[in-house]
């Protein structure tokens, strides 16, 4: 589902946008993790250029360290600081999208950039959907839960349909394994330093074995946990392309917050679907931990 200014910058990614072999994308849904995704991926890239007591994210929301096409970049409608002209960063270029698969420019599957995709169970993005547009709309539009169960049952989930744009991702994972690295929210909350090295090897950007036993990988994924990115000032005032609150983007963070919400009837019908739209990809997703 794509509302009609999205579309337009869509079409504009497609038509203007040119990739670079060097680029990397981050790519999913709304409210699957990009925002954790970012500081990991923007904070190992720069290892090396800054320690971390001088991370550009102490001053830095992580969506204006990592920009989103569709948002940040191909967008007239906001005016929130933005490059003038992609070409000015440096290489390697960190960039976001939740365009699907199909829809991304052909420049982006035909170089050898790469693309690392987050996914998350669907209760819990939904669920996190819903309190990110509950805030942003001031309650205008009195949305409710179930509002929101019921578009994601219909398919109609921002930038979706879910199943499709997670299926296209997971699909080309296997078919490209040097192009899509496909991650899952709850994985990296189960094991943030065995994703997060997968990450690094990924982007061609290992962890060496003195990095590891100086603690690096610790102390990035601890740096970039929600307990700590919340608690840093930057992340807790203003706001990001005008409307949206910096301190919406981090919530609670958890894996099973849908359990709170939703009422087994929910998480049957859910379970259903999944069994129908995944059947033979061997996909599955956890809703616990
Ligand atoms: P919840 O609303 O369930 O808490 P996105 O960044 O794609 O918009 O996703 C937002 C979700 O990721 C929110 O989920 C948010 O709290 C969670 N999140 C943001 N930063 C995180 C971090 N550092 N670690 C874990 N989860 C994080």
């Amino acid at each position: 589902m794509i509302n009609p200014p999205l579309f337009r910058n869509v079409l504009s990614i497609q038509k203007h946008f040119v990739a670079k072999d060097t680029d990397i994308f981050i790519t999913g849904l709304p409210k699957t993790g990009t925002t954790w995704l970012k500081s990991l991926l923007f904070t190992t890239v720069n290892r090396n250029n800054h320690p971390i007591d001088q991370s550009p994210l102490l001053t830095h929301h992580p969506q204006e360290l990592v920009y989103n096409l569709e948002s940040d970049v191909y967008n007239e409608a906001f005016v929130y600081p933005r490059p003038n002209n992609l070409n000015d960063l440096p290489p390697p270029r960190l960039l976001s999208t939740h365009i699907s698969y199909t829809s991304l420019p052909e420049s982006i599957k035909a170089s050898r950039s790469r693309i690392l995709y987050i996914c998350r169970n669907p209760l819990d993005m939904i669920l996190s959907m819903y309190y990110f547009f509950l805030e942003f709309e001031k309650k205008k539009k009195n949305y409710e839960d179930e509002d929101f169960f019921e578009d994601f049952c219909e398919g109609k989930v921002l930038c979706g349909p879910f199943f499709e744009h997670v299926l296209e991702y997971w699909k080309t994972s296997f078919e490209r394994p040097d192009k899509v690295l496909f991650l899952k929210y709850e994985d990296l909350k189960d094991d943030p330093k065995l994703h997060l090295m997968r990450l690094a090897e990924f982007i061609g950007m290992p962890f060496s074995l003195e990095e590891e036993d100086k603690g690096i990988i610790q102390q990035i994924v601890n740096f970039c946990s929600i307990k700590n990115m919340k608690e840093l000032d930057v992340n807790k005032k203003g706001v990001i392309n005008k409307f949206f609150e910096k301190k919406s983007y981090f919530r609670k963070g958890e894996v099973g917050d849908w359990a709170n919400h939703f009422s087994p009837s929910m998480l049957e019908r859910t379970n259903k679907l999944m069994q129908e739209k995944l059947e033979g990809s061997g996909l599955s997703f956890k809703m616990l931990l």
